[in-house]
């Protein structure tokens, strides 16, 4: 039997698409990205410059939240990217619609509430907009069954991040804003999520193999952010996003509900692709312990240091 093409694929998965678009629309609840935001806390900028003692967020609050924002800024070029692997025609055009315009919506709110709150340094984001957007996001040639592996860890991934940045900032109306915003991430997750499980069905060697590709190179799209390295390295150490919240709660938890590791009948390429992936979370389980436990040294050293000073 030859392999079905991208084409053949995304006409037969149209009808799952649409099914599931029906399901998305009818769990999405419509929310007003104004009604999060503190108006009343609003000065302008002439009269009241921007100083850091504004911000009611911690350091590591401020960068995890910029992170996400700039991450969501990015929008025109993700809908570049789904748009070219799903095109614009019938459910599959419907679904990029739809799902673009709810991404819009996040940096919208996530902006409006930091500006308002003077949460972060309003040039310095602006600046890292400027320089986000112009650099843009470009995943190379995909396939489209590649592009539905990732977008499902990553919709997981930025969920589960906007999640954590909330409760991270302990400041209820952040944690309201990023809780809701974080719902929207997680519908995404599961419409993305459902075609991959139909893929598998249709055609499970070529949907292996995408996962396999994804999982083994999976990357933020925030990756070309100012100063990403140490940023992340930030935001890992804050229990935020790491390398334990991507093995236990993103990559583990989708692979299960694929049933990835039950699959039966594949083809030996497949099940080639598959080993791979049972060894790669070996690996990732075993990193994430060590930057835990320099994690734990780190700190450690620096109570050491606090007390020793005192
Ligand atoms: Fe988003
Ligand atoms: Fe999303």
């Amino acid at each position: 039997m030859t392999s079905p093409t991208d084409l053949d694929l995304l006409r037969e998965l149209e009808p799952v698409a649409a099914a599931n678009i029906d399901r998305h629309l009818g769990l999405a609840a419509e929310w007003m990205p104004h009604e999060y935001v503190p108006w009343s806390l609003g000065r302008d900028f002439d009269t009241l410059p921007w100083e850091p003692e504004q911000s009611a967020l911690s350091d590591v609050a401020q960068i995890a939240f910029e992170v996400n924002l700039l991450t969501e800024d990015n929008l025109p070029s993700y809908h570049r990217e789904i748009a070219s692997a799903y095109g614009r025609d019938g459910a599959w055009g419907t679904w990029v619609g739809r799902w673009t315009a709810e991404e819009g919506r996040h940096a919208i709110a996530m902006r409006d509430y930091l500006m308002v709150t003077r949460g972060v340094d309003p040039v310095a984001l602006e600046r890292g907009r400027m320089h986000q957007m112009e650099l843009g996001y470009d995943s190379g040639n995909k396939s489209p069954l590649r592009v539905m592996a990732y977008v499902t860890i990553q919709e997981l991934a930025t969920r589960i991040s906007h999640r954590n940045t909330g409760r991270f900032t302990q400041e209820p109306v952040a944690e309201k804003l990023l809780a809701r915003i974080a719902a929207d991430e997680n519908l995404h997750m599961i419409f993305y999520r459902n075609l991959v499980t139909a893929a598998l069905e249709l055609a499970p060697d070529q949907t292996v193999l995408a996962i396999r590709d994804e999982v083994l190179n999976f990357d933020m799209p925030g990756t070309g952010i100012l100063d990403f390295k140490s940023k992340a390295r930030q935001i890992a150490d804050a229990g935020i996003y790491n390398l334990r919240v991507h093995h236990d709660e993103v990559v583990t938890p989708v692979l299960r509900q694929w049933q990835f590791f039950a699959l039966e009948g594949l083809g030996g390429e497949a099940e080639q692709a598959r080993a791979e992936v049972a060894s790669f979370l070996e690996g990732l389980d075993a990193f994430a312990t060590l930057q835990e436990e320099k994690r734990a040294a780190r700190a450690a050293r620096a109570t050491s240091e606090l007390a020793a000073q005192a």
